[in-house]
């Protein structure tokens, strides 16, 4: 071969090894733009798997997501508190998110999103962020009510009726944010040794705590028990669902209500999907979406449209809920509902 043609191989070869080069590049750049996420959530599971589905299309990020009531989803981040497994929790009661806060278990982000959400429904430090709000109330079965000829409760006081005994349902405070937030309720409204003394004397009217505060709407709507303490939204969902016994009341003495929220776990595994995660739950879309899968609470983005079923809750009678006390008492009051009622 003459020297100019050796030459011209050279070169060739030279920009054949470079462009492979520059190939395995981009494929692993690609490999390093494939984010996961996983996250802990709060809120139905019907819900979860929509949204995690419409996410994963948005912004290709592929997702792994566990359903847990808000005491577990403490426990757990608590569990993995050197080792975190998970980068968001989304959905439950802002009052386990204060908790989480407190134990250092959260990581700061202020989404830009979350500019038009309003201060009250935000942590002022930006730890975390209010996505929807859901008034607590009562869920009865009318045909179990007729049967025994007794008439909706509409008080707190309503529940201690001798005809209540072992009829009612409620969660357990410690593993569900709903019950957590009717115990506070209830502290706030009476004060403590009242509120306490008045839970010791409900205990004696319930029939069981499950697990998850969703699960008292489900067993009236059943037949399983005549009344449930749970959030109004949840009981407006079973019955769309064909739970047509089902009927609402709310206390006249007023009720608590929960401010939903999202947070990043510090430390997580998956901090830019996280963020990422934030942003898009914040949104119009995010925030809406979860009506199509029966979830009827408030919304706290003000572009956002509520639930029209909403509508027949609105004007209940909410206390002043005092929200960072009940998040900052939280250990505190369920350690002292557990002695009270044994449990
Ligand atoms: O998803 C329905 C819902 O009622 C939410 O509004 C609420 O934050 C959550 O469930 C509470 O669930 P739990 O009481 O099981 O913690």
């Amino acid at each position: 071969m003459s020297r100019s043609k050796k030459l011209i191989a050279l070169v060739l070869s030279i920009v054949m090894l470079a462009g492979l080069a520059a190939g395995c590049g981009g494929a692993k750049e690609e490999a390093k733009k494939q984010l996961q996420l996983t996250l802990y959530c709060g809120l139905m599971e019907d819900h979860m798997v929509m949204t995690v589905k419409e996410f994963e299309k948005d912004t290709g990020i592929k997702v792994s997501a566990v359903r847990m009531s808000s005491g577990e989803i403490l426990g757990r981040l608590k569990a993995e508190k050197n080792s975190p497994k998970a980068s968001i929790w989304w959905g439950g009661p802002a009052d386990g998110f204060i908790q989480a806060k407190a134990d250092g278990l959260l990581d700061k982000y202020v989404s830009s999103n979350a500019a038009m959400i309003p201060a009250k429904f935000k942590d002022a430090e930006g730890y975390w962020t209010g996505i929807y709000v859901g008034y607590l109330g009562f869920v009865s079965n009318k045909k179990l009510l007729d049967e025994k000829k007794v008439s909706l409760p509409q008080s707190w006081q309503d529940l201690l009726k001798p005809e209540f005994k072992g009829q009612i349902t409620m969660a357990n405070p410690g593993s569900s944010g709903t019950a957590y937030t009717m115990l506070a309720t209830i502290v706030q409204l009476m004060g403590e040794e009242k509120g306490l003394a008045y839970m010791k004397q409900l205990d004696q009217q319930i029939k069981t705590y499950p697990k998850s505060g969703t699960a008292p709407g489900r067993m009236v709507g059943t037949g399983e028990a005549t009344v449930g303490i749970t959030f109004l939204h949840d009981g407006i969902k079973y019955r769309e669902e064909g739970m047509k016994d089902l009927v609402l009341s709310a206390p006249s003495e007023g009720t608590g209500y929960e401010t939903g929220a999202v947070a990043m776990v510090k430390g997580g595994p998956d901090q830019e999907a996280a963020k990422k995660f934030i942003d898009w739950i914040l949104t119009k879309k995010g925030q809406e979406l979860g009506q199509a899968a029966g979830s009827y609470q408030f919304l706290t983005n003000p572009e956002a449209a509520a639930p029209k079923q909403a509508a027949e809750i609105k004007d209940v009678k909410l206390i002043n809920y005092d929200l960072s006390w009940a998040g900052n008492n939280r250990t505190k009051l369920v350690e002292k509902w557990s002695q009270a009622v044994k449990k």
